[in-house]
């Protein structure tokens, strides 16, 4: 007689801890197993020792560099084949069965296809590695809004990084419990080793597929390493699957950092603001107040992605589903973001700056003076000399550091509060030479929604490909929204309305542009801790309390209108950065005229009869 399969020979099946009770997990990992063929399992339980002999066998395996423990505590390099260096937009499917589901602003390929051209690539594909089973929570462990994942990886680099970046091991095995939900996500690099064949230092392969199946919520990445194609609990679950989710069952997954904001009589107020990739998200949630604003402070919740829901009060609550940052280091320095170089001081992996002759880390804008000697980030020598003449970069544009958000000096208090903060406003920003003016108010929701829709941005090195080419990236999701882009238009249309009609107040909704540039190609907008004038006004607008001027696409403050305590910037440069020319706003809408063909297949009526009276406002 057949006996059912116990728990115990499923466990030994694939050398599985006792804790480890999740049938479907366990039947899973065997079925895994047995296609990618690694030499060995490795069940990760997010403990320091294991990552400490992770880290130290990267090290012997030439991946990572142990940095100088006196000058980088607890620190690693690693240094990324070059041609792994950033996410694969054009690699990247959303796999539902309908194509209109995707919608034109994703790769859609059928989910069965799919598997037809993945399956061969991933039998075998971990042969001579060993295959770590990555559990994860995205968000607070055992929290009514987190989700769990699990990943396998055949590379050590992800295992450590997910340490970093979300609630990894044990603990979310133990929230699975016996027949909890968790969403598969599997990663190769996609090099497997024959007998006695010699490793590289960072394998990956030429072909990647950065895959999501929606209605399954399944993840399949192949060929890559690097951040966002490979550590899936981030962008891929947290913002593809779950965009998916959210839009199921109402609620937001966003391109978001958060940040909390106390004014010197001590209210508090909450911001979500979504910016393009490399476009400021990390240094805005780590402001540190300008002179002439001693008495405010802004606090972290997260950098990257929020969750956002509504409350029963009819307000909107966010969430940073992770735990760590993963950030651009070039243009960090202590005058830009001392917080984040305060974070980074130890317990951190690089991946890509230069090393320095003292076993320390640079990259470009680190210093002014850059030091006399580096290993670039392709550990090929470098020095000044060699950058002038063949402009070698020491620091890849795109290299990261990748941090515990509890290094944060700033880390805000409620930053792991399950029941999140509630959002006052809402800000959207595009990194623009030209035309967009400093910061403009939505007149409502609708307008807010337009606003975001539209938005506009020049490509930077967090994508590969060409970078300065200005695309439309709305709400700065074009690379994340998991399903068609005008479905999710409605989705944020539908939010506003439920909660007005629940007697609820909606945040109020902003954009900005840091990157206003002069005619000899330099910012004219200080940026950084003086982004802070811009978060007050926009502060004072939600209380009711500062003034601005109304045009064609909002609302704009005027020189007088902004604090410029302990700042010299003048009423000449402010025009230059916060007027609107009519022509070039006559343009800017026609590259909105231009999405939204596009976009046409459902888009929602209200923001193409907003474009109609934004239009008509330019005519007169
Ligand atoms: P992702 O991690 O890719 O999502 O990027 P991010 O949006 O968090 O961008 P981040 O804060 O890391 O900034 C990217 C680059 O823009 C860095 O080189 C920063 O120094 C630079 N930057 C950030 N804020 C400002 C600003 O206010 N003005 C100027 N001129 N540059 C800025
Ligand atoms: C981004 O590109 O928006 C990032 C880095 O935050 S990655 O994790 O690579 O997506
Ligand atoms: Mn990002």
């Amino acid at each position: 007689m057949n006996q059912p399969e116990t728990l115990a020979t499923l466990q030994a099946s694939v050398l599985a801890p006792a804790y480890v009770k999740n049938i479907r997990l366990l039947a899973w990992v065997r079925e895994m197993a047995a296609l990618m063929q690694p030499d060995a399992i490795h069940w990760c339980d997010g403990s320091e020792a294991e990552y400490n002999q992770l880290c130290n066998a990267l090290v012997k395996a030439g991946t990572f560099k142990k940095l100088n423990e006196a000058k980088r505590p607890n620190s690693y390099l690693a240094l990324s084949d070059p041609s792994d260096v950033a996410r694969v937009e054009d690699r990247t499917f959303i796999c539902c069965e309908k194509k209109e589901n995707a919608g034109p602003t994703n790769n859609w390929v059928a989910p069965a296809e799919m598997r037809a051209t993945l399956r061969p690539l991933f039998t075998g594909c971990m042969k001579g590695r060993t295959m770590y089973v990555v559990p994860f929570s995205m968000g607070p462990l055992g929290s009514p809004i987190a989700h769990i994942g699990v990943e396998l990886s055949d590379s050590a680099y992800v295992a450590v990084n997910m340490k970093i970046m979300t609630r990894m091991g044990k603990g979310a095995i133990d929230v699975l419990g016996e027949s909890g939900e968790f969403v598969p996500c599997v990663h190769t690099v996609g090099a497997p080793l024959a007998a006695g064949q010699k490793d590289v230092t960072w394998p990956s392969n030429k072909t990647k597929y950065i895959v999501h199946y929606p209605e399954t919520r399944e993840i399949w990445s192949y060929g890559s390493g690097y951040g966002g194609n490979a550590l899936l609990g981030k962008k891929c679950f947290a913002l593809r699957i779950a965009s998916n989710m959210g839009k199921r069952d109402g609620w937001l997954a966003e391109h978001m950092l958060i940040l909390g904001v106390t004014n010197p009589q001590g209210k508090k107020y909450h911001v979500a603001a979504a910016f393009p990739s490399a476009c400021g998200k990390t240094n805005f949630a780590m402001l540190i107040p300008p002179k002439g604003f001693e008495g405010w402070k802004v606090t972290t919740i997260g950098d990257d992605i929020a969750w956002i829901k509504p409350g029963k009060d009819g307000r909107l609550y966010a969430i940073n589903p992770e735990a760590g940052y993963f950030g651009v280091a070039p243009g960090t320095n202590t005058k830009s973001n001392f917080n984040c170089m305060a974070s980074i001081e130890r317990d951190t992996i690089f991946t890509n700056v230069a090393l320095t002759d003292d076993g320390d880390v640079w990259w470009e804008g680190m210093t002014k003076e850059a030091p006399a000697h580096l290993i670039d980030w392709q550990g090929k020598e470098w020095t000044p000399a060699i950058a002038k003449e063949t402009g070698a970069k020491a620091a890849h544009p795109n290299s990261r550091f990748t941090v515990a958000a509890t290094n944060n000096p700033a880390l805000d208090s409620e930053w792991d509060n399950p029941a999140g903060v509630a959002i006052d406003a809402f800000i959207f920003g595009g990194r623009r030479g030209t035309t967009i003016p400093l910061v403009t108010e939505a007149r409502d929701w609708v307008e807010g929604v337009y606003m975001a829709a539209t938005l506009g941005s020049e490509t930077t090195a967090a994508i590969a490909g060409q970078v300065g080419v200005v695309r439309r990236d709305p709400f700065a999701m074009i690379a994340f929204c998991g399903y068609n882009m005008s479905d999710y238009f409605a989705h944020w249309l539908a939010m506003g309305q439920r909660i007005e009609a629940a007697g609820g107040k909606v945040p109020k909704i902003f954009t900005v542009n840091w990157f206003r540039k002069d005619a000899d190609g330099n910012f004219v907008w200080p940026g950084f801790g003086d982004n802070m004038r811009v978060l007050a006004w926009m502060l004072g607008r939600v209380d009711g309390t500062a003034k601005g001027n109304e045009h064609a696409f909002g609302t704009t403050p005027s020189y007088s209108d902004v604090n410029w305590n302990g700042s010299d910037f003048s009423d000449a440069d402010y025009a230059s950065i916060s007027t609107l020319d009519r022509d070039a706003g006559v343009a800017e809408v026609k590259l909105h005229a231009e999405l939204f063909d596009l976009l046409k297949h459902n888009l929602p009526a209200e923001l193409s009869a907003t474009k109609a009276r934004i239009e008509a406002r330019l005519a007169t």
